[in-house]
């Protein structure tokens, strides 16, 4: 990843309210290239429910090439209720993801959780809970649980939760390294207790950790750990966990911000980078433009960080906290007197153009 330069994007927009918060947050992109004379190239790919319909594949060769093809991927969301509902499925919009997430080696999952003052009176939380609240969640994603050995049979089923050392290692070096940039703490979440798996997760971390001195780290199980999310979420710094229980533990945090609709994410491998919020297709809202864009424009600062662009990433961090802070809220932040998912992504690409 380090040192790539940003050229082409692919664009992955998807199902339900995805296309929709991916208009938003192109018109923020559009914005920067505007603003600073840049030019990014677009392509756009199917994942998911539409890729089905088009194509009979949920992840279509076409698209993985147009992945494998760009610098960094921006994707909506995947995911239809006519599948949800019907277990006997045997093609499936999440298996468009996860055969994404696997064919580009995206092993490391970021997701940032922050809070806004602004939201404080808004949450359901009280504001002394709140506090401090800034954390960030490396989930890995290309293993465990997800990808084992399925069986399905007659009268039993099994998924095999499977590690390899080299799977754990590669995104606690990652983990750590962020510790260092920030409170230099980490937390790694997992069920030693039960679970072999979680126990070779606690002998590989504790060992790196020697290479990483100044960084304390501390172990939690995660039936603990989800506690601790809703008790006491300013203890956290780094927290890192196997692919279900971040899975789990990043919606769980998301509630500390306010609403789903406002966490971004990185997923990142050797050589692709994929940027995405962390919220779901959420079908019953699409269409109505009432989604909330801001974890998508989000995603997209987190590209451009990523890849070096700095100034235009502080730019859509100011905008979003200057739209937050005049109320430009969604529904699901505001639902007596709210806006629009246009009216939010117009109101951040106009703000870029407004900051000095
Ligand atoms: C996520 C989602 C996916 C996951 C689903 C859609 C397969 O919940 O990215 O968190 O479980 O990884
Ligand atoms: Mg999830």
């Amino acid at each position: 990843m380090s040192g790539r330069s940003l050229n082409k994007i692919s664009i992955l927009s998807g199902d339900g309210i995805g296309p929709e918060v991916i208009t938003q947050a192109l018109k923020v992109l559009t914005a920067v290239e505007i603003k600073y004379s840049i030019k990014w190239t677009i392509e756009h790919a199917l994942i998911g429910a539409c890729a089905i319909d088009a194509t009979g594949d949920p992840f279509p060769e076409a698209s993985l090439i147009a992945c494998q093809s760009a610098d960094a991927i921006l994707l909506g969301a995947i995911g239809d209720p006519k599948y949800d509902n019907d277990p006997s499925a045997l093609i499936r919009p999440e298996q468009g993801l996860l055969r994404m997430r696997k064919a580009l080696g995206l092993f490391a999952n970021i997701r940032p959780v922050k809070i806004y003052n602004q939201l404080l009176h808004l949450s359901v939380f009280k504001p002394e809970i709140l506090k401090d609240v800034d954390f960030v969640i490396y989930r890995e994603l290309t293993g465990g649980i997800y990808f084992g050995e399925k069986i399905k049979e007659a009268t039993y089923s099994s998924d095999l939760c499977l590690y390899h050392r080299y799977e754990i290692e590669r995104i606690t070096h990652l983990a750590f390294q962020q510790a260092m940039t920030r409170k230099k703490k980490l937390t790694l979440v997992d069920k030693a207790n039960v679970l072999e798996t979680s126990r070779l997760w606690r002998s590989v971390v504790k060992e790196l950790s020697d290479q990483y001195p100044e960084v304390t780290l501390d172990f939690l199980f995660i039936d603990n750990a989800a506690m601790q999310v809703i008790l006491n979420p300013s203890r956290f710094d780094v927290v890192l966990c196997d692919n279900l229980f971040g899975d789990i533990l990043s919606d769980e945090a998301s509630v500390l911000s306010g609403s789903m609709g406002l966490l971004p994410s990185a997923s990142k491998g050797d050589t692709s980078a994929l940027y995405e919020p962390i919220h779901g297709s959420y079908p019953q809202a699409a269409g109505k433009d009432i989604a909330n864009p801001l974890a998508t424009i989000l995603s997209v600062e987190m590209m451009l960080r990523d890849f070096g662009y700095f100034l235009e990433a502080d730019d859509i961090l100011k905008s979003v906290d200057k739209c937050i802070a005049d109320g430009f809220l969604t529904e699901d932040l505001r639902p007596q007197v709210s806006f629009k998912c246009s009216e939010v992504g117009d109101k951040v690409a106009g703000l870029i153009f407004k900051n000095k």
